[in-house]
């Protein structure tokens, strides 16, 4: 079945779980893309908060109300997608160089659903890791990241420099640590399982729950 399909399955799932009156995270992607339509065709009461512009404009166009993140200090319910998704649910997100907000919004939510393609569903996950670096510095937090590439994309809408660190994952715990911990890092795309409420896998044309292991 194509990755489309799958994503559309998995988004159109996960649209159902929000409720006439929820504040709701929006994540970015192009899963989310096909979330959006889903979300605003039920016709809900319901504001938004966006981790992204592009998102922030596609949900203004399908007449979804979104806020100002400084505004908002609790979400109901986040739905993004995500690029690797380890049985643990440890998940590489940022393929999309979001991470930083998609990492607040993930905080901010009582209940965050991930949602994804079932080629997002790897038994352990690979570098890259998707960073975003403060541009003061940089050539110093470069040289103590070691494994790092920048990536050519715009800065994030937060002025943040995006790179990618290509070392060895060995334990996500100890890089999660680690690079949360090397000044000059913003956030890193590493999201642990503790943030992850439920994770919703488009397979052919169904929605698949995917259980958590370990
Ligand atoms: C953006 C993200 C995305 O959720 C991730 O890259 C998955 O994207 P897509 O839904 O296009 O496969 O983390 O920063």
């Amino acid at each position: 079945m194509d990755a489309e399909t799958e994503k559309r399955v998995a988004a159109e799932a996960a649209a159902l779980l929000v409720e006439d009156g929820m504040r709701v995270g929006l994540g970015t992607g192009s899963t989310v893309a096909h979330l959006l339509p889903a979300l605003a065709a039920r016709g809900l009461g319901i504001r938004c908060v966006a981790t992204s512009v592009q998102t922030e404009e596609a949900a203004r166009a399908l007449g979804l109300e979104v806020d100002d993140a400084a505004t908002v200090d609790r979400l109901d319910i986040a739905i993004d997608g995500a690029d690797q998704i380890a049985p643990d649910w440890w998940l590489v997100k940022g393929g999309g160089a979001a991470h930083t907000r998609e990492k607040v919004v993930a905080a901010t939510t009582d209940r965050f659903v991930v949602i994804a393609d079932s080629s997002k569903v790897v038994e352990r996950l690979r570098a890259p890791v998707p960073l975003e670096l403060m541009e003061y510095g940089l050539s110093s937090t470069l040289r103590r990241l070691h494994d790092v590439e920048l990536r050519d994309v715009p800065r994030s809408p937060d002025g943040g420099v995006i790179a990618d660190y290509t070392g060895a994952i060995g334990g996500p715990e100890a890089l999660d640590a680690w690079l949360g911990s090397v000044p000059g890092v913003v956030a890193h795309g590493l999201f642990a399982p503790s943030m992850v409420s439920e994770v919703i896998i488009g397979r052919d044309e169904s929605a698949e729950r995917l259980a958590r292991l370990i």
